[in-house]
Parts: C-alpha cells; sequence; structure tokens
C-alpha cells in the first residue's frame, strides 16, 4: 500500500526532504544533502540509493527489482529482522523488509546533512509478531550513517537477529579486494555451513561467495580498482559480517536479478546472526550501526 503522500509532506524540508511516489507507486524519501543525495523507501524503510556529488552511485539496485508489497526489493539495504535467512513457510531474512514503515521525524542537520527517522509499525509480523520497539534511523551527509533500534517493553528477553544486507556497486568484481576480515572464522553457506578461517589479507570473489563471519566487530574495506575508491564500512553493535556474491549460476536462477548484474556489485552485510543473535533482556535497548564511506583508492 502506497503511504498517503499528503501526510507525509507535512514532514517534508524544503531543498533537503520530499516524499514522492516511487516504483510500483511505493512511496519513496528523496534526501538531497550539500554534499549527496539519497533515497528511501518506506517500504521496508529500504535505502535504494546513495550517492556523493560528483561520484558514481554507492549502491547497487538491481534493474530487475520488484516494487511490490510484500516482495523484497533487489539491492540497497534490505533490512532483514528479526531473523536472518530462511525459515519454513515465512519471509527469508524477516518480515521487516517487506512491509510499509511509518515515518516517524525528518530533521536538517547544522552540517547540511539530513537525519530521517523510520519505525517498524506495531504488531509487525502478524502470527509471529515483535514484541519489541524498532526503529530505523538514516543519516546522510558524506557518508551514509544506518542504525537500528531495538528496545524490549515487555517482561521476557527478546530473541532476534538483524542484518543490513548493502549492496555495493563495484566497477568489476575481478578487480575488487576486500579486507579487514583476515584471522575470523566464517560458515561457507556455499559448503554445507562448514566452519573455515579466513587467512588472506584480501577477498576476492571468484566464484559464487556466502560467507558468515562471525564475530567480526571491526571496518571492512572494499578496494575498488576500477572506481579507484574504497568502500569502508565501519560497524557498531556488530558482531557478523556477511559477504555474498551470487556468481554466475544463482544469478540466472533469481527473477529479480539480471544475469549480468553480479560483475557489478559485492554484498557485504552488517549484523548479529547465528550464533552472534541478540538476547535482548526486559527494559534493554540495542543499536546496530553501519557508516558508508568512500575515501579515493590512492
Ligand atoms: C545473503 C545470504 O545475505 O542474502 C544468501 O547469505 C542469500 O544466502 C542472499 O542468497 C540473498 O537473499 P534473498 O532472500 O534476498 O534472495
Amino acid at each position: 500500500m502506497s503511504h498517503n503522500i499528503e501526510q507525509l509532506q507535512r514532514h517534508e524540508i524544503p531543498n533537503r526532504v520530499r516524499f514522492v511516489p516511487g516504483n510500483g507507486d511505493l512511496t519513496k524519501t528523496v534526501v538531497t544533502t550539500n554534499t549527496s543525495a539519497a533515497e528511501i523507501y518506506l517500504h521496508g524503510s529500504h535505502v535504494t540509493g546513495f550517492q556523493k556529488n560528483g561520484e558514481s552511485p554507492l549502491l547497487f539496485m538491481s534493474d530487475k527489482s520488484l516494487f511490490a508489497p510484500g516482495k523484497a526489493i533487489r539491492g540497497g539495504v534490505p533490512i532483514c529482522f528479526p531473523w536472518f535467512g530462511s525459515r519454513e513457510g515465512l519471509p527469508a531474512h524477516g518480515f521487516a523488509r517487506v512491509m510499509a514503515w511509518e515515518l516517524v521525524a525528518t530533521t536538517a542537520l547544522p552540517d547540511g546533512g539530513v537525519c530521517v527517522r523510520f519505525r517498524l509499525p506495531e504488531n509487525a509480523g502478524g502470527a509471529n509478531a515483535f514484541l519489541g520497539k524498532v526503529d530505523f534511523i538514516v543519516t546522510v551527509n558524506d557518508a551514509l550513517t544506518m542504525e537500528l533500534h531495538v528496545t524490549n517493553p515487555v517482561a521476557e528477553p527478546l530473541i532476534f537477529e538483524e542484518c543490513l544486507h548493502a549492496y555495493f556497486s563495484v566497477g568489476d568484481i575481478n578487480d575488487i579486494a576486500i579486507t579487514g576480515l583476515k584471522g575470523a572464522h566464517y560458515l561457507d553457506k556455499t559448503d554445507n555451513n562448514a566452519r573455515k578461517l579466513e587467512t588472506g589479507d584480501a577477498i576476492k570473489i571468484v566464484s559464487e561467495t556466502d560467507r558468515v563471519y562471525l564475530d567480526t566487530t571491526g571496518a571492512v574495506e572494499i578496494h575498488d580498482a576500477k572506481l579507484r575508491r574504497i568502500i569502508r564500512v565501519e560497524k557498531g553493535g556488530s558482531a557478523s559480517t556477511v559477504v555474498w556474491n551470487p556468481w554466475i549460476a544463482k544469478a540466472r536462477a533469481m527473477a529479480d536479478f539480471g544475469d549480468e548484474e553480479f560483475r557489478g556489485m559485492v554484498c557485504v552485510e552488517a549484523g548479529n546472526v547465528g550464533q552472534n543473535q541478540i538476547t535482548l533482556a526486559s527494559g534493554k535497548s540495542s543499536a546496530l550501526k553501519v557508516k558508508l564511506s568512500s575515501p579515493p583508492l590512492k
């Protein structure tokens, strides 16, 4: 369902924030700052674009993406919540990415940036309703910062997984190297979840890659030799890092992803999944934070 744009318009900020009909008639938030531009759909509270002035887009979006209630957007930054991966009979990666979120507030920042806050509707998830309060805060300036805040207002602990599943745009998959994960253990989803040790300084993507790096809290970088930039992923409150590229066969098998698009993207996802899932005691809050920046590759 499309949001009532007129109701949202009272949150517009001249030259900074607008609400417009986007693809599939879903409402999107268009953010403009002194140094960058971003787009966020209320569907999934999904960031579909971030671009610094004079640079190419930081986030990959598939030309084949669906834009429809109940369907996930392919590209940008899906919010996987309150579970990660598949669950029998339930939406993969949780229900948060396939439903409309509410807009809470828009703020113009003194540095020329913009902050937009969204909230998962109460009782979202129907029979699998999540009982916590979930806010997603996007700060746009010369970096893109995303925060997923969860608060537990009920008596019992809440257990959940969460992941900000960022798709990055790269010049050529053959010309990138991913650093920052050396020495970490990962579960290799392409090899029956075998537990392996990352030994390389730099990860090269040369085949289907689907890895959950555990207990990894440090920054991860994508060094892009073709676009001459580094995509820096700084994490806060995140113990898991997922690296994903579908490669040839899986790309062909996905209806909402172009056959050749795997050459121009890679996912480096920050979250808390599997054994790093969160158990939130009554009255407590958690904050998952990701800051994306793009310094030049020298
Ligand atoms: C990754 C998972 O995070 O997301 C992969 O590790 C999965 O296993 C990929 O294929 C895409 O998932 P989906 O549900 O968006 O097709």
